[in-house]
């Protein structure tokens, strides 16, 4: 059965200003807390960082051909904030601003829409060295970036994102600190939370102000599709928890205006949440034009019978639930295929998902701005359509098309998508994984800065030309 999506459904890629960028000390880039973090020893699985990675800084053109022959009408990409503000409070570099403007130019020129995110987790150092995202003062400074940005890019953006997965900058960042800046304090964690969804309400309003309510803006979640192992009235409060700070922690000040009372229960003796200021909760709830949503598996979580391991020893994987508040829940080890990155494959998790956020905010359009997954992909001599080198990559194939065909179901069911992003456009630098775990669609080659086409990726182009599955 073929599925034909809306004509105006819009197809494209997606990737991140530090894991495709490089160019990390050029034209006046100053570093981030990724440049800090893959210096420290261990923190980078495979010692590497984003100093070069696929050097799209120089190579956008030839990056941009490979989206119009793969059909895409647009390309979700990251601004890298210490290109465009080097310094504390700083003049703004122009030179940070031209490179965007150029990239900008020429998505168009191709008819891409730019869909431009404004926080993709490199956060300046200069802002770190202040206390970062678990200060306040980290908010503000955002408000003035996004402004800089409306002002000088706004003409070329078609989309606006403020913040990609503010999940994983909370709680990995500053929690597990398995991502940078690498901080294992949950009390800074909750707080990066709260100046996080402020920073999104305050450059939401600066955006507005300078473009207008023409501007569209939207915000990325990676929401969790927590599962309870059982329908026990324990599994389904373990997954209650889960869902309060996977999920609550972000949907509930930015769309309906509030904490949920039972994140600050739960976080007694961790935060007394004096961070939340009076009139914050007007400020982060703005109107969006539509909601991103980041997804790749699903989580099972049960009661934890005794719940015996310490907060500090609790083990922190990069993608299981770090707070230590979530007293008595387990997530449970993955079942089935799974991918690279140890992560299980639900589609079904991505319709679900999709139909009930369109039933909880009616009128609200989704896109899914990322999704895919990562393989241990080998290189064949010769057999791609375009010449040279292929991957055959049968499981990354079948991952696409069964999530897409999730994608079709929801909008069956009448969820208001309007647009799927493949991650990756390319391989790139998988943040603490390094360049071992691979989810483009086309592969670099990190010798040569090879592109080199892939199944999934011809796949895709069939899928988007056809716009359908
Ligand atoms: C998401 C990130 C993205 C990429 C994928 C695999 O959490 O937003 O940068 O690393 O995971």
């Amino acid at each position: 059965m073929t599925f034909t999506f809306p004509p105006d459904f819009l197809w494209g890629t997606a990737t991140a200003s530090y894991q495709v960028e490089g160019a990390v000390h050029e034209d006046g880039r100053t570093p981030s807390i990724w440049d800090t973090f893959c210096e420290r020893s261990g923190t980078i699985a495979d010692g590497s960082s984003g100093a070069v990675a696929c050097d799209q800084y120089h190579r956008y053109r030839e990056d941009i051909e490979l989206m119009q022959e793969l059909g895409v009408g647009a390309y979700r990409l990251s601004i890298s904030w210490s290109r465009i503000i080097p310094e504390y409070r700083g003049p703004v570099n122009d030179k940070g601003v031209q490179h965007y403007r150029r990239v900008l130019q020429a998505l168009r020129d191709a008819h891409i829409r730019p869909v431009v995110t404004l926080y993709h987790w490199d956060l300046p150092q200069y802002l770190q060295d202040r206390g970062g995202w678990a200060v306040r003062e980290t908010a503000e400074e955002f408000e003035r970036y996004a402004d800089v940005l409306a002002r000088e890019l706004g003409e070329l953006v078609d989309t606006w994102t403020t913040l990609n997965e503010p999940w994983c900058s909370a709680y990995l960042g500053y929690g597990s600190g398995v991502h940078a800046p690498g901080i294992q304090d949950y009390g800074q964690a909750l707080a990066a939370a709260h100046h996080l969804n402020l920073a999104h309400g305050l450059a939401v309003q600066a955006i507005r102000r300078r473009l207008g309510d023409e501007a569209k803006v939207s915000v990325t979640l990676n929401l969790q599709v927590c599962r309870a192992a059982s329908a026990s009235p324990a599994d389904m409060r373990a997954k209650e928890q889960s869902d309060l700070f996977a999920n609550e922690i972000w949907l509930g000040p930015m769309f309906d205006g509030r904490y949920d009372p039972r994140l600050l229960q739960s976080t007694e003796g961790i935060s007394d949440w004096a961070f939340v200021h009076h009139g914050d909760m007007e400020t982060i709830r703005q109107p969006l034009d539509s909601l991103g949503i980041n997804y790749y598996s699903t989580m099972y979580v049960r009661q934890r019978e005794h719940d015996l391991v310490t907060a500090s020893a609790r083990p922190a994987g990069p993608y299981s639930s770090p707070m230590p508040a979530q007293e008595g829940v387990e997530v449970l080890p993955p079942e089935g295929q799974l991918t690279a990155m140890g992560w299980n494959q639900e589609p079904e998790g991505l319709r679900d998902l999709l139909v009930e956020m369109s039933k909880r905010y009616p009128g609200l359009q989704l896109m899914v701005t990322e999704n895919g997954s990562a393989w241990d992909d080998t290189v064949e001599n010769g057999g791609s359509p375009f010449g040279g080198e292929i991957v055959h990559d049968p499981h990354r194939v079948t991952y696409l098309e069964e999530h897409i065909k999730a994608v079709a179901e929801a909008i069956d069911e009448g969820a208001p998508v309007s647009g799927y992003f493949a991650w990756s456009l390319l391989d790139n630098f998988e943040w603490s994984l390094g360049y071992g775990k691979r989810f483009g669609i086309l592969r670099v080659n990190y010798d040569n800065q090879e592109r080199i086409w892939k199944d999934s990726g011809l796949r895709f182009r069939e899928i988007v030309r056809g716009n359908a599955i």
